[in-house]
């Protein structure tokens, strides 16, 4: 096999030429012939002045460049993209695909025989994987780790489920400005991921369970010297993944993939893992079965106590044993036998573990937060291929409701009514949000969470349900009915319900039923205008015309590989 300098020579009709033109430019880096002849460990650099989640990056970076070095392999760190969630317009699950398309063609374009990718922010990771899993470079994932947690007034503070507990408390009058600017400065204390079990936490997380990074670097703080040491360790798994690695799509076995959504359910992790597990489903050729996913949260408990289900923050998880303690209390419905991308197997993730000291954070099974698992896959005359809730961070009141609905049209409607003194709504009222999917807003924001309304915040009101099309932030929670498929911009029925229907929300027996007759919903599904036409010009163009529902990931449909049905 080629490897090396001379993977992958540029064409010039000549390839000794190639090879010749390609070290005479790369010496100008001051490079040995000695240096040129090893293995090429690539690192992918999402460094970014926009991106916080990322701030650690260059030092992760020397510290994997070391471990590279100090096994015999030769670091090359190149650019890519990198996205945070607050710094992305229109959304962040927008640019996901463009980071994807750019990470596999800079992986597949210049010579490596491993690569480290350094994602930590929500859509980073996920864009990586879908990288790796379409290309044949080994690939090796080095999450950023999260952030540290502040303190105000004596309560500890952590992005962002307190961000939103926060304003909450603002918008209901319970804080006022002033002190809604000084806990501004509190929230994000240092560099790093959300420090809750939102969707940075639960895709870095998934990677340890799936055999993607090592043991422990999915809750190491990214502050830590542990978390420098990991990166060592993981610029030496490269050197060794030059020689034996597995690509991504062999790592992901079916055994691996279902790892991953057993861990998911019994994290309590973030819905939004659903749609970019389905994205790296598609990209092996696999489509992820709802109703599987479904019957395996029947059936696992949730056991993590981390915030937005529960209480504690990453630090916790991490000092009780992280991922692999997590795992050993799951040993019956994992399969061990998968493969990691950097030898072994699971089963050598959880083999070694020191005796068990704490139950509270990650819960003996004895003992679960919950006894099945975070998600539910609901389906129903409002979303024939499927919606999801996670309901162990829902009101256990609301799981069973019928209500009045009471519709926005889009986003910004939304943001222009809500708060109108004079609209009409009620506690027991069901919000819908409409023209929130993955072509109607575009992007698919995360904006399911709808705020309470400010007069009903103010009576009290601290959870009604919700319905869109729209994603909700991994560190929210709420009875919030999310991933409504189809969308209502490309012909989901969530575009034929009128403010003043009555809406059905059945959690246990899975159910989200419109109530009017399958006539009059006919009848009103055919009398909607067109669709309006494509954006003119660029990216925005290329998404419009190739994204997927929910369902498939939203990735691109011609980034998909051919569906094997396996
Ligand atoms: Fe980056 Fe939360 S904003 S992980």
């Amino acid at each position: 096999m080629t490897r090396g300098l001379r993977r992958r020579l540029t064409s010039y009709g000549d390839q000794d030429f190639s090879l010749f033109l390609r070290k005479a430019f790369i010496k100008a880096m001051g490079y040995s012939d000695d240096a040129l002849d090893r293995p090429i460990v690539g690192i992918a650099n999402t460094y970014s002045d926009y991106n916080p989640c990322h701030g650690n990056v260059p030092q992760l970076i020397e510290a994997a460049k070391r471990g590279v070095m100090l096994a015999g392999g030769m670091p090359m760190v190149f650019p890519t993209m990198s996205i945070h969630e607050s710094f992305a317009s229109p959304t962040s699950m927008f640019l996901r695909n463009l980071m994807a398309m750019e990470t596999e063609e800079l992986v597949r374009a210049q010579p490596m025989d491993s690569v480290i990718l350094i994602g930590g922010c929500d859509k980073t990771i996920p864009a990586q994987v879908m990288a790796a899993a379409s290309s044949e470079v080994p690939a090796i994932v080095l999450p950023t780790g999260p952030m540290d947690t502040g303190s105000h007034r004596g309560e500890r503070l952590g992005a962002c489920t307190d961000c939103r507990r926060i304003w909450a408390q603002y918008r209901a009058d319970q804080i006022d400005a002033d002190e809604v600017a000084e806990i501004n400065g509190k929230l994000a204390s240092s560099v790093g991921t959300c420090t809750v079990m939102g969707t940075a936490s639960t895709m870095a997380a998934l990677m340890e369970a799936m055999g993607l990074s090592l043991p422990m670097a999915g809750s190491a703080s990214a502050t830590s010297s542990e978390r420098m040491r990991l990166a060592e360790e993981t610029g030496r798994a490269a050197v060794a993944m030059t020689e034996t690695g597995l690509t991504t799509a062999e790592v992901l076995t079916p055994a691996a993939l279902r790892n991953g959504l057993v861990t998911l359910q019994a994290l309590g992790g973030s819905t939004n893992a659903v749609v970019h597990l389905a994205a790296i489903y598609g990209r092996l050729g696999k489509k992820l079965d709802m109703a599987e996913f479904d019957a395996i949260g029947q059936k696992v408990p949730v056991l993590v106590d981390l915030k937005p289900t529960g209480t504690g923050y990453m630090g916790e998880f991490h000092a009780a044993g992280g991922v692999p303690r997590l795992l050993s209390e799951l040993t019956d419905l994992l399969d061990l036998a998968a493969p990691r991308a950097f030898g072994g197997t699971l089963g050598d993730t959880i083999g070694t573990l020191p005796a068990r000291y704490e139950t509270q954070i990650i819960r003996p099974r004895t003992a679960p937060i919950s006894p099945a698992g975070a998600i539910a896959v609901l389906s129903g005359n409002l979303a024939p291929r499927g919606a999801v809730i996670k309901h162990a961070a829902a009101d256990p009141k609301l799981q069973v409701h019928e209500g009045r609905a009471v519709v926005f049209d889009s986003v910004r409607d939304m943001t222009e009514r809500l708060d109108d003194p004079s609209l009409d709504i009620a506690a027991d009222d069901v919000l819908v949000l409409r023209n929130a999917g993955p072509k109607g807003a575009p992007g698919m924001p995360e904006a399911g969470y709808i705020p309470i309304p400010r007069h009903l915040a103010r009576q009290g009101v601290k959870d009604m349900v919700r319905l869109s099309d729209a994603r909700m932030s991994g560190t929210a929670f709420g009875t919030v009915v999310l991933h409504i498929t189809p969308e209502s911009a490309d012909g989901g029925p969530l575009a034929a319900v009128r403010t003043g229907d009555r809406i059905r929300l059945d959690v246990p027996n899975r159910r989200l039923e419109l109530l009017i007759s399958a006539t009059e919903l006919a009848a009103r599904m055919a009398a909607l205008p067109a669709p309006p036409p494509s954006p003119p010009r660029g990216y925005a163009q290329l998404y419009d015309r190739h994204v997927t529902q929910a369902d498939d990931g939203l990735d691109f449909d011609f980034l998909m590989a051919a569906k094997d049905h396996g």
